[in-house]
């Protein structure tokens, strides 16, 4: 492989939150997976200060010193400690089915939202987000991660094909990443390839990605799906689903050879001698089950699904391999 691709710890929401405070064994999981052999971990789905969670064990950025400690165990095991910033809205409760029985009105119901939020509520997010951000890099986090991906609302604010103003959404977040960038912080943003509705996805989709793909963020963290839509694109598992999810990455990033961009989904099942110089690899479900899999790949991930705590009604992540360690 050529060791010159970064590799990442892409988010993953673990649900070890009580009441709004980050458990022993969030910070615990992190430190346990953070090594010189990844160059960043980021630190998934946490709110903004205002902002609404995922699920209810969602964590929300603050100064507690929880959140110092958790950077400066990352940093102290050998990575970049990263933080994915994100929020839904007020009254938002995620599908429980893969499959979401209401994908046909998600993007009907995503465009009026945006409406009904309107240009102040829009520009508070936003302020929303710069506080978050500062908040973050105050603890000790060196990568910063807009979370504009599965359909929560930074998703739906840059997308032209959902929001009317996205233009200036997208100005402001250009703003926030280049202020960023002057003092040494590498950031990101997570985008969706596709949300899984054919018929929207049909439509300026290539507009879309060419879009993200200059706005002056370090990397591009390329996923796919809605989570109310198609979940299956989130966490690839099907081979042909996989497929897709990697040759399209590779497009994308191929089209783009001036942008960095992060590619997962099992990133290491195949070969990498196809991927172009500019593709950086994003583990979740090979870490998730083994801690040591960037210097042990002869146990990973065995697709049980068993990790999808919150599809399957439970209050935090687990995995099926974890008894088979010592
Ligand atoms: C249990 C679980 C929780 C996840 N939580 C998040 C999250 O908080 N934010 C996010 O952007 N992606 C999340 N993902 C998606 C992963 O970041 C990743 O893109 C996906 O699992 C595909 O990569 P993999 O094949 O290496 O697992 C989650 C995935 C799993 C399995
Ligand atoms: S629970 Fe199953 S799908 Fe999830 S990481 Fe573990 S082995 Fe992979």
């Amino acid at each position: 492989m050529s060791s010159e691709r970064l590799k990442f710890f892409v988010g993953v929401n673990t649900g070890y939150v009580t009441d709004g405070k980050l458990e022993q064994r969030f910070v615990d999981f992190y430190r346990r997976r953070s090594s010189p052999a990844l160059h960043c971990a980021i630190v998934g789905n946490v709110v903004i200060p205002g902002g609404h969670g995922s699920n209810s064990r969602t964590p929300t950025i603050s100064c507690a010193s929880d959140w110092a400690k958790l950077a400066g165990e990352i940093a102290r095991k050998g990575s970049l400690p990263g933080i994915q910033l994100s929020t839904t809205w007020e009254g938002y409760s995620g599908s429980r089915s893969f499959r979401s029985p209401a994908a046909r009105e998600t993007i009907g119901r995503a465009r009026e939202l945006v409406r009904e939020l309107g240009p102040a509520r829009i520009a508070a997010a936003l302020r929303a987000l710069d506080k978050a951000s500062d908040i973050a890099v105050e603890a000790g986090f060196r990568h910063l991660q807009v979370h504009a991906a599965h359909g929560y609302l930074f998703s739906l604010l840059v997308d032209e094909r959902l929001n009317e103003h996205a233009s200036r959404v997208l100005k402001r977040l250009s703003e926030w990443a280049e202020r960023h960038t002057a003092v040494g912080i590498e950031t990101s943003i997570r985008i969706s390839l596709r949300t899984g509705d054919s018929d929207f996805d049909a439509h300026g989709r290539n507009r879309f990605l060419a879009q993200m793909a200059t706005l002056p963020f370090d990397f591009v963290d390329v996923s796919s799906g809605f989570y109310d839509i198609d979940k299956r694109l989130i966490y690839p598992g099907r081979p042909d689903v996989l497929k897709t999810r990697r040759t399209e990455t590779i497009e994308f990033a191929r089209n783009f050879p001036e942008r960095r961009f992060i590619l997962s989904g099992r990133a290491l099942m195949q070969p990498d001698h196809d991927l172009p110089p500019n593709l950086h690899l994003g583990f979740c479900r090979d870490l998730v089950a083994n801690p040591d899999y960037l210097t042990d790949q002869s146990r990973g991930c065995a697709n049980s699904g068993k990790c999808h705590y919150f599809s399957r009604g439970g209050d935090h992540i687990t995995c099926s391999q974890w008894a088979n360690q010592a």
